[in-house]
């Protein structure tokens, strides 16, 4: 059967990611205290500006962790290739895929038989790999998977039965309520079979001062990541959010290790989105953005034992600011 959407297949499918952007921008307005998701951050403005965080070097975490990849590859790659077998590499949320290249280079050169799959919300980026990487690395199998986590992890189960490696990098699991994050990676283990890996990043407490200057950089670019969400409801919902009237307020608290980002209107002011609504703010009202969780390596090895994993390995960057674990499902 023939896979290619047709041009009303794709419309649909994008009206119904626009109501449920919608929706979940109505209601997280309408809540007391506002919020919004950061899962939206990532529109084609958004993708951009996060890249420039990770070069600036105030975003200390994608350093640590490149460190981990480029300084570790041989050590994390004897960690996953167990007993020689073939597998199936699947990185949950690929980008563009820079750390997990140092680890596909290194597998080709050791002649490991396995294929990488990497899943991507965002097709651009899946094309874009698919069509990259096979030239910068000869010889790679990729099979790319554009969709949902879950969905996809289900499609690569269907496609294979080999043992399965799944990277989940970047700390992008601390972008989750903890609860959520537990949530998460119980659902991960429920995706999984025994002897299959995890291998997830983490970013770790650590100086206070360190933290805060990560999500309050003195260029600002944090700070136009979080507007960028205001203007892209104003560019898709029709909205019209004056972003000079809302100031950007990050904070962490060492006890708990919760980074969180809020946006505060400066003035009283009306807002509307669409041609129905209309949200209040006063002044110094906030909007809770985002969460960054820190977390202990205690918290990381708990996580991976309350989730159905043990945790049988983890690496370090030289600051120790930074962790990738290793959990097998039990
Ligand atoms: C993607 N995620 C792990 C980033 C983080 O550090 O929480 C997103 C980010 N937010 C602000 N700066 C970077």
């Amino acid at each position: 059967m023939d896979s290619t959407l047709t041009q009303s297949e794709l419309n649909e499918a994008s009206k119904i990611k626009n109501d449920q952007f919608y929706t979940d921008v109505i209601t997280g307005l309408s809540s007391s205290p506002k919020r919004l998701n950061s899962k939206y951050f990532y529109d084609a403005v958004g993708d951009k500006l996060f890249q420039d965080l990770m070069n600036n070097p105030e975003y200390y975490p994608t350093n640590c962790e490149l460190e981990i990849f480029s300084k570790k590859t041989a050590e994390i790659t004897d960690a996953i290739i167990t007993d020689g077998n073939a597998f199936d590499l699947i990185e949950l949320g690929a980008g563009d895929a820079m750390k997990s290249t140092y680890l596909l280079k290194y597998l080709l050169a050791q002649k490991a038989e396995f294929t990488y799959l990497p899943i991507d919300i965002s097709d651009n980026v899946i094309s874009y790999l698919t069509i990259t990487l096979p030239v910068t690395l000869p010889g790679l199998n990729i099979t790319g998977l554009n969709g949902e986590y879950f969905h996809m992890l289900e499609k690569a189960a269907a496609i294979s039965p080999r043992r399965k490696v799944v990277l989940f990098l970047g700390s992008n699991i601390g972008n989750m309520p903890v609860n959520d994050a537990l949530e998460f990676c119980r659902e991960l283990r429920r995706h999984l079979s025994p002897g299959d890996m995890v291998l997830i990043g983490m970013d770790l407490k650590k100086n206070p001062k360190v933290v805060l200057a990560a999500y309050n950089d003195k260029e600002g670019i944090t700070k136009r990541f979080n507007l960028n969400l205001l203007e892209r409801i104003n560019r898709e919902l029709n909205g019209n959010f004056d972003v000079s009237k809302f100031d950007h307020y990050p904070t962490y608290d060492p006890e708990t290790g919760a980074c969180k980002s809020y946006l505060i209107s400066t003035v009283d002011q009306q807002v509307t989105i669409g041609d129905k609504e209309t949200i209040s703010f006063l002044k110094d009202e906030y909007i809770y953005m985002e969460i960054s969780q820190k977390f202990t390596p205690q918290q990381a090895a708990q996580m991976a034992e309350s989730a159905g994993f043990k945790q049988v390995d983890e690496f370090f960057d030289s600051k120790k600011w930074f962790t990738d674990a290793i959990w097998v499902a039990s």
